[in-house]
């Protein structure tokens, strides 16, 4: 009998031990269960912490009340009828823009299947020199905003003759091809130097300033993530940065936070800028100077703070490009703004902007070449081969390399000096006459103080966009800018010599809105209703004023859906 107990007790301990199981299963799934809580209520508390004292009470009710604006009108956007109507204005207002860029009628040849057989050389360079003389906005007197830099004939004739000595050169091939290779590591030298790099500094070239941003951005991103350990990397950015910020937040996956220039520095305020570090930040961002008003942002203040929290520091000079490090020796005031400043850890530099080189080239600087090796692709198991690349682009045109080092070696160090002296001082002329002429300071007011190459101006008693259409009549071009509404004029060479002509037409044009809104006025508001808008003033002042954006996101996508149509 004795033997037929143990069974029993054993069935007992095994049920025994099986329900200690059970409950410790239980036990562990319940311990579990709060870990998981625990740990998504730190994540809020931390967020909500981070948010708060990011954007303030204030702020953060603020954006919320902004979110919920844009909300309602998206909705409201969204309703059959007032899409339908929507549709129809876009639809006509992108009609009117193709007729404007896509040549038609019936002397007009389209080209949109491959010729059956190879043209000879005469036709194919007589079609080109009929491309080139399409009627346009005209650079060549001085009439455009920023676009053509240098612009002079000689220097057309440099670039040619070095592009057509590397015109099938690549630099992915250093051993093919020897000079391009060295020409890039000089430019790249001659580039830090002109930007005071220290000794581990280095850089690399890119295919423009937005390629050079996207790569700071990466290079940032990547130290944060290896270094730091960051998986949700965060940036600061002024609100006046280059649109190539927002791109990286996009391409990259970075949170990105815009910081306020209020009035009437418009300089990145440092205090909002410090309330939002957190230890998910991996960069903070300064222009030198930006681009909607040429302000350089307090690089020096940026500086402490980034030492002060370990963050990198990108200054953007891709504007201010080769003018920056000649402010002084031309005479102009200037400020501290390059790797001097120890917090500075990368600097993006135009070298197609005011480096006068062909356009496709630009170039990023690290003060260590650790943070250069961050932007670095490389595959080492790639069936193709080990396969590395500095940036972006695989193969690159070896000719820009040569075009930009032949216009760096052409110009020199005293040619971009008296180039400054020409730019900024044609800046400085633009500016004064705005505030200090009774036929334009009544009206126009200069956004902050522009220390570079751009005048950015606005008007408390006029549309500023009328201003923009009038000067478009008068054949300039000129920059909208919005929030706030305001007009720019990036000075170039070929500006220089008409700098007084292009004043004479804006106090004529100022003169004409102002008598336009008088006229308005007397009518009556049902008048104005019904006035001609411009381009500027359909884009920017109708649309532009909507909290929602959709439909100027139609537009912009319908624009380039319009660079496409043959
Ligand atoms: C032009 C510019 C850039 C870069 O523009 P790209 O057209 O890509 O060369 C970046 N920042 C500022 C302030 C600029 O003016
Ligand atoms: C506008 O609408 C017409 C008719 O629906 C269409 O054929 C045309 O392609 C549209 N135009 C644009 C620019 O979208
Ligand atoms: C721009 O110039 C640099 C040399 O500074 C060169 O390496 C690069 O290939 C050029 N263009 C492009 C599209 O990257």
């Amino acid at each position: 009998m004795g033997s037929s107990r143990t069974p029993v007790s054993l069935r007992d301990t095994l049920s025994k031990s099986s329900t200690t199981r059970k409950q410790l299963l239980s036990l562990n799934i319940d311990l579990l269960r709060n870990l998981v809580f625990f740990l998504f209520l730190i994540r809020i508390t931390r967020k909500t912490f981070y948010q708060l004292r990011g954007r303030g009470l204030l702020g953060s009710f603020f954006d919320l009340y902004k979110s919920l604006e844009r909300f309602s009108y998206r909705l409201f956007f969204s309703l059959p009828f007032v899409r339908a109507k929507l549709a129809t204005q876009v639809n006509a207002s992108l009609t009117e823009l193709q007729a404007k860029l896509v040549p038609s009628g019936p002397g007009i040849v389209r080209h949109t299947s491959l010729p059956t057989e190879g043209w000879t050389r005469e036709k194919v360079e007589e079609e080109l020199g009929k491309m080139e003389e399409m009627e346009h906005t005209r650079w060549e007197d001085g009439r455009v905003s920023g676009a053509v830099y240098h612009g002079a004939k000689e220097m057309g004739e440099v670039w040619t003759r070095a592009f057509g000595g590397s015109a099938v050169s690549n630099p992915i091939h250093p051993d093919v091809f020897p000079g391009v290779r060295k020409m890039e590591a000089e430019v790249v030298a001659m580039v830090l130097s002109l930007f005071n790099a220290p000794e581990d500094a280095a850089g690399v070239s890119t295919s423009g300033g937005t390629e050079s941003i996207l790569m700071a951005c990466l290079s940032a991103r990547e130290r944060g993530r290896i270094e730091r350990g960051i998986r949700e990397p965060e940036m600061i950015i002024p609100s006046t940065a280059h649109a190539a910020f927002q791109k990286a937040s996009q391409y990259f996956k970075i949170k990105l936070h815009q910081v306020a220039c209020p009035a009437p520095s418009y300089r990145a305020s440092i205090h909002a800028i410090s309330r939002l570090i957190n230890p998910n930040t991996i960069l903070l961002v300064g222009s030198a100077p930006n681009f909607p008003h040429g302000i350089i942002d307090d690089i020096s203040a940026l500086s402490r703070l980034a030492l002060r929290h370990k963050i990198p520091l990108h200054v953007d000079c891709c504007l201010g490009s080769f003018l920056m490090p000649c402010l002084s020796k031309a005479g102009f005031d200037s400020e501290p703004f390059d790797f001097r400043l120890k917090g500075v850890t990368s600097i993006s530099v135009d070298t197609h902007k005011y480096g006068f080189a062909p356009k496709g080239n630009s170039t990023v600087l690290y003060r260590t070449k650790k943070l250069r090796s961050y932007q670095y692709f490389i595959s080492p198991a790639w069936s193709g081969g080990v396969y590395a690349s500095p940036s972006m682009a695989g193969s690159r045109p070896g000719a820009l390399i040569a075009g930009c080092w032949a216009s760096l070696m052409r110009v020199g160090e005293a040619g971009y000096i008296d180039a400054c002296h020409k730019i900024v001082g044609a800046a400085k002329t633009i500016e004064s006459a705005i505030r200090e002429d009774d036929a334009l300071n009544a009206d126009l007011r200069v956004i902050g103080r522009p220390m570079v190459s751009v005048v950015a101006f606005a008007s408390d008693t006029l549309s500023i966009y009328d201003v923009a259409d009038g000067m478009s009549a008068k054949g300039w071009h000129l920059n909208s800018l919005q929030d706030p509404p305001a007009v720019h004029v990036a000075v170039t060479l070929p500006i220089v010599p008409v700098t007084e002509d292009l004043l004479a037409d804006l106090r004529i044009v100022v003169g004409e809105v102002r008598e336009m809104e008088v006229k308005r006025l007397a009518e009556g508001k049902k008048a104005g209703a019904e006035r001609q808008r411009g381009s500027a003033s359909a884009l920017y002042g109708v649309a532009g004023s909507l909290p929602d954006k959709s439909v100027v996101e139609d537009l912009a996508r319908g624009f380039l859906d319009c660079l496409y149509v043959a």
